[in-house]
């Protein structure tokens, strides 16, 4: 039977710390009909992402709040349902910024076409998507680790983490993963075949990551910031490299200025030991960056160098759910929804 009801969440409140499920709301809506020029897609699977948390919250980024009762953002990947654009046939799978619903619209001006012979296409979101795209950047033009350098980073069994944590092995490099709980730091070891992992729950979490670095850090890849940063920061060697990537600790805190980063000690490390401290976005890096990113990673996954662990979870409905213990670490892998199969 064809379905004749979109659905979508919209914002329906700001969160004032961690999110709850009645800052989301979920409405039915007509699905739309498209004009000349335009494609209808429906969405198959939506990827839910740190960065949301941020567009949750009036307050100045890189990119703009959301306003309440507008449709949560976010990447998917969607079929074409009907194509009134010379370069869409229906059937075609894409990769089309539609935010969190059913359906949409589209010009074709922001859609990159899927060939799910090439993998499987839940892989646009994650490992050769925009999460694996930013740990390639990150790594390897901030980090630049070096054969026999330490590469720590955080969130390692997430779709960031892991492909940096696997790419400074690939370079050489010893590869440490902070994970919370036995069961990620076991999977960061063994099948992701990190050097060491540490669980930062453990109530000695400083002193074990001590253990695991016993030549100190040289690059340190920032996912979460926080109590993982104060363990770090003395164990930085001189010209110890910080691509600063994401600070999930912080999201659902106040915000700027609430101390829990050491600025102080912060900038007397960055001047005794002459680190290089460099926040970034994934998409400001050449586009030359992401055909090689790509060709790399792909081949790197045909042939098994390259693992990754996606965290599916069925339903539209769940995604506030979904998001919610994303942020309090209930993902294991790259977390996306199952919109329509
Ligand atoms: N700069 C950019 O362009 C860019 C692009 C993409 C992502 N990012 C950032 O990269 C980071 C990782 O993103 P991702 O997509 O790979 O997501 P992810 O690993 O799936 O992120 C969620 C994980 O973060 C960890 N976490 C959450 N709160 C934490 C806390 N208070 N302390 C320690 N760990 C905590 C949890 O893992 P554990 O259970 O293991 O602690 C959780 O499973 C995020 O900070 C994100 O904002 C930045």
């Amino acid at each position: 039977m064809t379905e004749k009801i979109a659905r979508q969440v919209v914002l329906a409140a700001r969160p004032h710390g961690r999110p709850q499920p009645s800052d989301f709301r979920l409405e039915e809506t007509a699905i739309p009909t498209p004009s000349a020029g335009q494609v209808l897609l429906k969405v198959r699977y939506l990827s839910l992402d740190p960065y949301m948390r941020g567009r949750m919250d009036d307050r100045k980024s890189y990119a703009k709040p959301l306003q309440l009762g507008e449709v949560m953002t976010g990447e998917t990947v969607a079929q074409v349902l009907t194509s009134h654009h010379p370069a869409y046939a229906e059937g075609d799978i894409v990769l089309a910024p539609t935010g969190w619903r059913t359906h949409a619209l589209s010009e074709g001006t922001t859609l990159r076409k899927l060939d799910p012979a090439v993998a499987p296409v839940t892989t646009g979101l994650g490992v050769l998507g925009m999460p694996g795209y930013t740990a390639y950047c990150g790594l390897n033009l901030i980090g630049k680790p070096e054969p026999g350098e330490t590469v720590v980073v955080a969130a390692a069994s997430g779709p960031v983490g892991s492909l940096v944590g696997q790419l400074a092995t690939i370079a050489g490099a010893r590869a440490v993963g902070i994970a919370g709980g036995s069961e990620k730091c076991a999977f960061v070891t063994d099948a992701l075949r990190f050097d060491a992992a540490v669980d930062h729950r453990a109530a000695d979490f400083p002193a074990q990551l001590a253990a695991a670095c016993p030549d100190g850090i040289d690059v340190y890849f920032e996912n979460v910031g926080g109590a993982i940063w104060r363990a770090v920061l003395p164990l930085l060697n001189k010209f110890a490299r910080v691509p600063v990537c994401g600070l999930i600790a912080q999201y659902n805190g106040p915000g700027k200025g609430d101390g829990i980063d050491q600025l102080p000690a912060t900038m007397h490390e960055i001047l005794s030991k002459s680190l290089t401290l460099r926040g970034f976005i994934y998409y400001e890096f050449a586009k030359q960056h992401y055909t090689d990113f790509l060709r790399e990673v792909g081949a790197g996954i045909a042939d098994g160098r390259i693992r990754y662990r996606e965290d599916i979870v069925d339903g539209l409905e769940k995604a506030p759910e979904a998001f919610i213990g994303m942020l309090d670490g209930r993902n294991f892998g790259k977390l996306i929804i199952r919109v329509d199969a």
